[in-house]
C-alpha cells in the first residue's frame, strides 16, 4: 500500500503546482498533455484505491452531488464590510488619511501614515479555512456573522489551491473575493447563446450566482477566479506585522493576489494609485468599483479599531459606476458610412460611466431580439472607457404592458431608400450609396478623420451644413470650397473659414496608406490600407490589380479582396478618385522600410498591460521596422508581446507553441 499512496501524494503535489503556475502565475510550466496525464493517473489510482481518496485531492474539484439547500456557517471572525467614501476624487483620499490621522492623535509635523492600496475587486467575498493546509470549507458571507457553505462550488475555482505549499499554520483563514473575468463573462455568454441557453447580465451576477448554486456541477461550468486580500481567524501563525506583507505572506502559500498594489506613504499617493488604477481601469480583464485603502500596520489597525462594525482603518474609494439603470424612450435606426442601419436606444438621460448616456448602441436587429429591448423597458446601460454604450440587458419584470416588439423600418429614415439584409448578414443596409445624405456625410467625416486625411476643423456640425447647402457631394468638393462659401456658413468666422481652408491644403499630401484607408472601402482598415500600400507602393497599381493579385497581400483574403476590387469597379468611385487628382491630392512616396530589420514582415500579437510600453507606443515601435501587428493569434503570428493581465491569447500562444516575449525582450529584439 505504500507505494500508491506516496505515488497519490506525489501526483498531487505535482498538480497543484502545474496548478497554482498555470492560473496563479499565468505562467505554465507543463504542455497540457502531461498535465492531463498526471490527472489521468490520480483518477485511476483513487479508483482503485478508494481509500486514498482525500478531500484536497484536486480530482475533487468538478462537482459532488446538487445541494438541497447551504448549510449556515458561524464565522470564527466576523466578516466586516467597509465604508465607502463619500468624497469622490482627491478630497476623498485627504478626508480618510485626515480621519486616520486625527484617530491616532498624530500632529501637523508626524511622518505620513503608511498604507495598503489595492483594487475593490466587483464579485462575492468569500472566507476560505485552510487547516494544516488543506482547504476545508469556504463560506460566503452572509450577514457577516452567519454564512453559507458553499465549498462544493469554490472548490471549482481552479485559481483556488485546496492545498497550501509550504508551512502552512494550523489554521489560516484567507478572505477575498470570487470574481468573473470579462473574457471568461463573453466566453461563457457566446457558449450558452450558441446552445440557446440563458445569458449572464454581468459578470458579477454571473459570480455571485454561480456560487450560490446549488448543483456543484452547473457551478463547475461557470468560469471562475479568485484574489486574496485578508484574514480571518489564524491559529499557530505568526501574523506579519502589516497587511502588505499579511499579502506577500499569502501569496507565498500559493493564493492569488491580484499585483495591483502599492504601500503608499501619505494621501498624496493614494491619490496617485486612485488615479493610476483609473487611468487602467478599462484595461483590466475584471471589473472594479473602486480602489480600497487600508492602514498597512496591523497595530495601527488594532489601535483604530471599528465603528458600528465597519473598521476605520480602511476605506473604498469608488470610481463612476460602469453600468446604470434606466428606460428606454424610442428605438431609432442609425445609417452609418456604409449603409449599415444601427438600432439605437434612446434613453432616459442616466449617468454612468463618468458622463451622461442618452443613447446606447443596440447593434442589430439580431441583438435587439436577443436582448428583447422594448420601448418603456427598464434596462441596464453600460459605458466602459471610450466604448459607445450598450444595452446590457432588460429587466423584464419591469416591462410595461402592451410594449411592443422592435421592428426594422423597410426604408431608409434619411434617403427613403429600401432597406435590404442580405440572408447570411447581420447587418441590414440602406441601399442608397452616396445618394443617401447620412452615407454621405459618414463618408466625409471618414475621409476627413484624424486617421485618414486628418483635416484639422473638420467635424460633425460643418459637414452636416457642407451637405445640407450642397456644396460638398465627395471627398473632392472639399477641395473646390473657397473663402466666402465656408464664410457664409453657420457659426462660421472668416478666421476659422481660413484655418479649415489651411487644413484642407495641407491634407493634399498624405501618406499612401492614410489616403486607401480615407476612401472608406468596405472591409479595409487602418491596417489593410497600410498593408495595401506597401504592397502596391500607388493607388495606381492598386486599382489596377485584380483579386487575386489583391490576395498577396498578407491578411488580405478572399472577401476583403472581393470590396477592394467592387469598390474600383464602381464608375462612381473612380471619378471620385479622379477629381481628388485633380484637384492635387497624391499621396507621398511611401517611406522606405528598414527591410533589413529583424522583424520587417513579421507578424506580432500584443496582450495585456506593458510595464513602460502602451499599446500605441509598441505598435508605432512595430511598424517602424516593417513589422505588423495582428488582433488575434494565429498559426501565422511569429511574437506574442504578453503583458501583465495577458489573457486568452496568451492561452493560445502558448498553445501553439509561439514565441511569447516580455517588454525587456521585446526591446531586445527590436533592437537586435
Ligand atoms: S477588505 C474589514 N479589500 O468590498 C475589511 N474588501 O465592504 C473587509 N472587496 O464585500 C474588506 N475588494 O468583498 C476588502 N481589496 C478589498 C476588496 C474588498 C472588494 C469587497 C468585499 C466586501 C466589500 C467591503
Amino acid at each position: 500500500m505504500a507505494a500508491p499512496r506516496e505515488r497519490a501524494d506525489f501526483l498531487r503535489g505535482e498538480i497543484e503546482r502545474h496548478n497554482h503556475a498555470y492560473y496563479v502565475l499565468d505562467a505554465p510550466t507543463v504542455p497540457d498533455a502531461e498535465y492531463d496525464r498526471l490527472f489521468r493517473e490520480l483518477q485511476a489510482l483513487e479508483a482503485e484505491y478508494p481509500e486514498l481518496l482525500t478531500s484536497d485531492s484536486p480530482t475533487q474539484r468538478v462537482g459532488g452531488k446538487p445541494l438541497a439547500a447551504f448549510v449556515p456557517v458561524r464565522h470564527a471572525v466576523p466578516m466586516l464590510s467597509i465604508k465607502t467614501e463619500t468624497e469622490a476624487g482627491p478630497a476623498g483620499a485627504e478626508a480618510f488619511d485626515a480621519r486616520v490621522r486625527k484617530a491616532l492623535a498624530l500632529s501637523e509635523s508626524a511622518p505620513p501614515v503608511e498604507y495598503a492600496a489595492e483594487l475593490k475587486f466587483d464579485g462575492l467575498a468569500i472566507n476560505l479555512r485552510y487547516e494544516h493546509g488543506a482547504l476545508v470549507q469556504a463560506a460566503t458571507r452572509g450577514d457577516g456573522e452567519t454564512g453559507e457553505d458553499v465549498t462544493q462550488n469554490i472548490r471549482t475555482i481552479q485559481r483556488i489551491p485546496l492545498r497550501l505549499t509550504g508551512n502552512a499554520p494550523a489554521v489560516l483563514e484567507v478572505r477575498g473575493e470570487v470574481y468573473m473575468s470579462r473574457p471568461d463573462f463573453e466566453r461563457y455568454n457566446q457558449r450558452q447563446r450558441s446552445l440557446g441557453k440563458p445569458t449572464l447580465v454581468n459578470p458579477r451576477n454571473g459570480a455571485a450566482g454561480s456560487v450560490r448554486q446549488l448543483d456543484p456541477k452547473m457551478a463547475a461550468e461557470r468560469p471562475l477566479s479568485f484574489y486574496a486580500y485578508g484574514l480571518g481567524e489564524t491559529i499557530g501563525w505568526a501574523v506579519p506585522v502589516s497587511h502588505s506583507s499579511v499579502l506577500d505572506a499569502l501569496a507565498a502559500f500559493g493564493l492569488p493576489i491580484c499585483e495591483h498594489r502599492v504601500v503608499a506613504r501619505g494621501a498624496s499617493e493614494l491619490i496617485a494609485f486612485h488615479a493610476a488604477i483609473l487611468a487602467r481601469r478599462d484595461a483590466l480583464p475584471f471589473d472594479i468599483d473602486g480602489v480600497v485603502y487600508k492602514v498597512n500596520s496591523l497595530a495601527l489597525q488594532a489601535e483604530l479599531g471599528f465603528v458600528s462594525r465597519e473598521p476605520r482603518w480602511a476605506v473604498a474609494h469608488k470610481y463612476p459606476p460602469q453600468e446604470a439603470l434606466t428606460t428606454v424612450e424610442a428605438i431609432q435606426v442609425y445609417v452609418g458610412r456604409t449603409g449599415a442601419i444601427t438600432p439605437v436606444a434612446r434613453l432616459a438621460p442616466v449617468f454612468v460611466g463618468g458622463v451622461t448616456v442618452t443613447n446606447a448602441t443596440l447593434h442589430n436587429e439580431d441583438e435587439v431580439r436577443r436582448k428583447d429591448v422594448r420601448i418603456g423597458d427598464t434596462v441596464i446601460v453600460r459605458r466602459a472607457g471610450d466604448v459607445i454604450p450598450e444595452v446590457v440587458g432588460v429587466l423584464a419584470e419591469r416591462r410595461p404592458i402592451m410594449a411592443p416588439e422592435f421592428v426594422m423600418p423597410k426604408r431608409c429614415p434619411v434617403c427613403g431608400s429600401a432597406i435590404e439584409r442580405p440572408e447570411d448578414e447581420a447587418i441590414a443596409r440602406c441601399t442608397g450609396g452616396l445618394y443617401c445624405p447620412a452615407q454621405r456625410k459618414q463618408a466625409l467625416l471618414h475621409f476627413a478623420g484624424r486617421r485618414a486625411m486628418d483635416i484639422e476643423g473638420l467635424g460633425e456640425k460643418l459637414v452636416d451644413q457642407l451637405v445640407d447647402a450642397g456644396l460638398v457631394k465627395t471627398p473632392a468638393d472639399l477641395y473646390g470650397l473657397d473663402l466666402q462659401q465656408l464664410a457664409a456658413l453657420d457659426r462660421m468666422g472668416e478666421k476659422s473659414a481660413q484655418n479649415l481652408l489651411a487644413g484642407i491644403e495641407k491634407s493634399k499630401g498624405p501618406a499612401l496608406g492614410r489616403l486607401i484607408f480615407a476612401l472608406g472601402i468596405r472591409n479595409v482598415g487602418e491596417t489593410t490600407a497600410k498593408d495595401l500600400a506597401r504592397h502596391f507602393g500607388s493607388l495606381e497599381a492598386l486599382m489596377a490589380a485584380d483579386e487575386a493579385r489583391l490576395q498577396q497581400v498578407p491578411d488580405v483574403g478572399p472577401v476583403v479582396a472581393a470590396s477592394i476590387a467592387h469598390f474600383f469597379a464602381e464608375a462612381h468611385n473612380r471619378q471620385v478618385i479622379d477629381g481628388l487628382a485633380k484637384v492635387g491630392v497624391r499621396a507621398t512616396p511611401l517611406e522606405p522600410v528598414a527591410v533589413d530589420s529583424a522583424i520587417s514582415g513579421k507578424a506580432f500579437v500584443l496582450t495585456g498591460t506593458l510595464p513602460t510600453l502602451s499599446r500605441e507606443a509598441a505598435k508605432a515601435m512595430i511598424e517602424a521596422k516593417g513589422g505588423k501587428v495582428a488582433g488575434s493569434v494565429s498559426k501565422k503570428t511569429d511574437f506574442v508581446v504578453a503583458g501583465a493581465e495577458a489573457g486568452s491569447k496568451l492561452t493560445k500562444a502558448q498553445e501553439l507553441g509561439l514565441i511569447i516575449l516580455d517588454e525587456q525582450q521585446f526591446r531586445e529584439l527590436l533592437e537586435s
